[in-house]
C-alpha cells in the first residue's frame, strides 16, 4: 500500500518519516559537535558528514513536500482528538517543513558567505573561518532551537496518543495493519 488511508499512512509517507528522522538527529548530534570542537581538524570532519547528511535530508523534505501536494492525502486525525490538537498537529508538521528547508538554506548560505568549502573539504593549508562571522550561522542558531522544541512536542504527541490515549497512533507511522487489523 504505497498510498496513505484514511486511518494510516502509506508505504511511502512512512519510509520518508523515518528515513529524515534519523538522519535529522545525526544532524543534530554532528552540528552540535562541529559548533563546539575545539580543534579545525575535528571539525572540518564532522561538517563533511553533517552537510551530505544534511543535503540527503534536503532532498527526502522536497520529495515529501512534492507527495503530499501532488500524490498523496492524509489520513485522518487519531481517533478521539480534538479540534484544536487536529490544528496544532498540522501546524507543527507545516513549521517542521519550513524550519528544515531554514536550516538546509542558511547552511549552505553560510557556507558561500565564509568561503567555508575548501577549508571544509579539505584543501591543503585552506583555513576554516569563524562561522560566528556570517549572519546566516545566526539564523542555523535559531533554527536548531526551533527545530529541537518541535521535536520534543512532535515525540511528546506521538508518546501521548500511544501510551495515554491507547489509540494506536505510532502504528499509524509504520508498516503494519495494513490489511485492517
Ligand atoms: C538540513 C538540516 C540541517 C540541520 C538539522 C542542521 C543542524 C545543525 C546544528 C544543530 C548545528 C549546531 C548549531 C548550534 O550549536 O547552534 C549545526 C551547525 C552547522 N551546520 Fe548545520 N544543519 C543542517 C543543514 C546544514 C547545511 C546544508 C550546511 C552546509 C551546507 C550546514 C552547515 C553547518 C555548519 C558549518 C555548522 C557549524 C557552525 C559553527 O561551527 O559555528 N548545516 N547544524
Amino acid at each position: 500500500m504505497l498510498k496513505s488511508r484514511s486511518d494510516r499512512y502509506g508505504a511511502v509517507a512512512v519510509s520518508i518519516h523515518w528515513l529524515s528522522a534519523i538522519p535529522i538527529l545525526a544532524l543534530l548530534g554532528s552540528g552540535f559537535r562541529a559548533a563546539n570542537a575545539m580543534d579545525a581538524t575535528s571539525k572540518a570532519a564532522l561538517l563533511r558528514f553533517h552537510i551530505p547528511v544534511a543535503i540527503i535530508v534536503l532532498f527526502l523534505t522536497i520529495l515529501r513536500i512534492v507527495w503530499w501536494w501532488r500524490l498523496d492525502r492524509k489520513p485522518l486525525p487519531a481517533k478521539g482528538s480534538l479540534l484544536w490538537q487536529e490544528r496544532v498537529a498540522a501546524g507543527v508538521h507545516i513549521t517542521f517543513y519550513v524550519v528544515i528547508l531554514g536550516m538546509a538554506a542558511s547552511g549552505i548560505g553560510m557556507m558561500i558567505v565564509s568561503g567555508a568549502a575548501p577549508a571544509v573539504f579539505g584543501a591543503p593549508g585552506a583555513m576554516l573561518p569563524n562561522f560566528a562571522n556570517y549572519p546566516p550561522r545566526a539564523l542555523h542558531g535559531f533554527g536548531t532551537f526551533l527545530l529541537v522544541g518541535l521535536l520534543v512536542f512532535h515525540a511528546g504527541a506521538a508518546l501521548y496518543h500511544q501510551i495515554i490515549r491507547r489509540n494506536g497512533g505510532l502504528r499509524r507511522m509504520w508498516y503494519v495493519g495494513w490489511s485492517g487489523n
